[in-house]
């Protein structure tokens, strides 16, 4: 066992002005989480410590924070020795590392996420061709852990006018599935797709590799003949 040391974004806007750092020592495992030293922390030094996780898997998508500057999820990162630790770029800070995800949840809500069918199918069980169903099935990964949203410039400046990464690749979970009958250019154009600049910095930070920027890439030639 070895001494580690992490560096936290702390801000309580209840009684805090302004964010300010801490620094705390933890006992330094090779191969333990990050969110096992952030833990680690919340029980034995400062229980008012606030972040959020649930599933330790990879899995729910609660737990992005950046790490040493690079949006990621804890409980898939290995912990350095040294690190950093600040809330997402681009939301709300709630308090610590929690961040408000409900806005933009909230804003995910024209999207229509659900199948569009204007009839039920004559034969059940339907038969999908396999091929048609590779992109749905790639961002059908998408956690939504918003690492993707955090790290995009145009999100950033044009919050309004572009609603980020994770809610198009919930769209194009229905938008890439053979099955939907739903033109979703109309919305897709609303939601300010246009407005992507391709930089592919999300595929850069994507615990899934989905690879967003390819697949707005790939929307786009859907609904407006991009190529
Ligand atoms: S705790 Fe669920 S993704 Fe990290």
């Amino acid at each position: 066992m070895q001494d580690g040391k992490v560096t936290i974004l702390r801000f309580n806007p209840e009684v805090d002005s302004q964010p300010h750092y801490e620094t705390y020592d933890f006992p330094f495992v090779q191969g333990m989480s990050v969110l096992d030293v952030v833990l680690y922390i919340y029980e034995n030094i400062d229980g008012t410590l606030s972040f959020s996780y649930c599933c330790r898997n990879s899995h729910c998508g609660l737990c992005g924070a950046k790490i040493n500057g690079k949006p990621g999820l804890m409980c898939r990162e290995s912990a350095a020795r040294e690190m950093v630790l600040e809330p997402l770029d681009n939301f709300t800070v709630i308090r610590d590392l929690m961040v408000d995800r409900q806005e933009y949840d909230k804003r995910k809500d024209s999207l229509r996420l659900f199948l569009e069918r204007g009839e039920v199918p004559a034969k059940q069980p339907e038969k999908v061709d396999t091929e048609d169903q590779e992109n749905f099935k790639v961002v059908s990964r998408c956690v939504e852990c918003y690492n993707c949203v955090s790290i995009c410039p145009v999100t950033r400046v044009k919050k309004h006018e572009f609603l980020g990464p994770a809610g198009l690749m919930q769209m194009a979970r229905h938008a890439f599935d053979p099955r939907d009958e739903l033109n979703r250019g109309v919305v897709a154009r609303s939601s300010g797709i246009l407005n992507c600049i391709n930089c592919g910095k999300c595929n850069q930070v994507c615990p899934h590799k989905i690879e967003p920027a390819k697949n707005i890439k790939l929307l786009r030639s859907k609904y407006f003949g991009e190529v």
